[in-house]
């Protein structure tokens, strides 16, 4: 990828119509000369002093407002309604996509350690296992039968094929399956944008033991025990499960700890995501780990969805692309000038 001469440099030379039609081929990333405000032209804290700091975030406090928000200026290409009714009538499908292999079934050993769980309190059961000498992280999906998810879960869309936050485990691993299948295959775990993936694998009664040894309290949905597990398998429903790279130093996103670096690493890595055709689906601070050495590496593909779906469209893409700029450049940097967690939906703005 070149690296434009003179980041941030002004052009008119493209329109957002042109850009679209050409993402996620064409990364913005290598537009020359570059787009405008891809990289901010400068940091705005080279105006600030302790004195506008307070004052903005008395102001933040009082009224939920950041006033120092478009201080990195807009977005690169935002499209007009004008734009957006003419992409939705003039649909550019992705010709260039073909659809990768599936992903690789392994074999878990029977007796693999299951070391520690991570995120107790999160969505899917997660745990770093340690396979031969390696440590890996596997994100476990039981399989519930759909008619009885609603007495492990707290939403009733688990019969919606088209909802958007689809609480049936199985469609979950199925979207985490599917999108590392074209991750792998188009070298982005390689490049490091997303863990590394080694495969599925599907557990076995043994493994299901030793979970219930290590987090004999574990609970998925609020309501499903290792006990249910247990009862599951010994009807051969076997949980599902995906080894990812474990990543032992890393930390999620705050305000606290974005810099500009790590913002244009993110929107880069998101845009080598969206090259693989797959759209993240869950642009959050808690699915973008900081690892020591400055790398960013966005995880949780379990709301993704790829161009395998007729229903993903390039709008989506480079939308899911605006959400990820919004993301550091509208909130969290300039939530970091003044010391204040306040975010985009709680003021009532869409990102995208
Ligand atoms: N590869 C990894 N290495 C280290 N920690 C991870 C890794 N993947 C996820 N985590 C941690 O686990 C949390 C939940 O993982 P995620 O894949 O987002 O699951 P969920 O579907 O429950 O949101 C993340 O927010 C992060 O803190
Ligand atoms: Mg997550």
């Amino acid at each position: 990828m070149s690296e434009p001469r003179h980041p941030g440099m002004a052009t008119n030379d493209y329109s957002p119509f042109d850009i679209y039609r050409r993402y996620p081929e064409k990364s913005p990333y290598a537009y020359e000369p570059p787009l405008f405000n891809l990289l901010p032209l400068r940091s705005p804290t080279a105006v600030d002093t302790p004195q506008l700091r307070r004052a903005a975030l008395d102001i933040a406090k009082r009224t939920g407002i950041n006033v120092l928000d478009y201080m990195y200026g807009q977005y690169p290409f935002l499209m007009s309604d004008l734009d957006l009714r003419t992409i939705r009538q003039n649909p550019v499908p992705f010709a260039e996509y073909q659809p990768p292999p599936p992903l690789t079934k392994l074999n878990l050993p029977d007796d693999v350690e299951f070391v520690s769980q991570v995120n107790e309190k999160g969505n899917t059961p997660i745990f770093v296992v340690k396979v031969g000498v390696a440590l890996r992280l596997l994100k476990i999906y039981p399989v519930v039968r759909s008619r009885r998810l609603s007495d492990y879960a707290d939403s009733d869309d688990s019969d919606d094929e088209d909802s958007d936050a689809p609480t049936d485990p199985m469609k979950l691993f199925l979207r985490e399956k599917e999108a590392y299948a074209h991750l792998v295959h188009a070298g982005v775990c390689e490049a490091g944008h997303v863990p590394q993936c080694y495969g599925w694998v599907e557990l076995t009664a043994a493994h299901v033991d030793a979970i219930a040894s290590k987090a004999p309290d574990l609970t998925y949905c609020d309501s499903l025990t290792i006990k249910d597990l247990q009862k599951m398998v010994r009807k051969g429903r076997m949980p599902k499960g995906i080894l990812l790279e474990y990543f032992p130093d890393a930390k999620t996103l705050t305000y606290k700890n974005a810099t500009e670096e790590l913002g244009q690493a993110a929107c880069r890595a998101l845009s080598a995501i969206h090259a693989a055709y797959v759209l993240h689906g869950d642009i959050s601070d808690r699915n973008l780990l900081i690892i020591p050495n400055g790398r960013v590496v966005w995880v949780d593909f379990n709301s993704a969805q790829c161009a395998s779906d007729p229903k993903l469209t390039r709008l989506d893409l480079i939308s899911e692309f605006h959400m990820g700029w919004d993301k550091f450049y509208m909130e969290l940097l300039p939530n970091r000038r003044i010391g204040w967690h306040g975010h985009l939906e709680q003021r009532g703005t869409k990102a995208a």
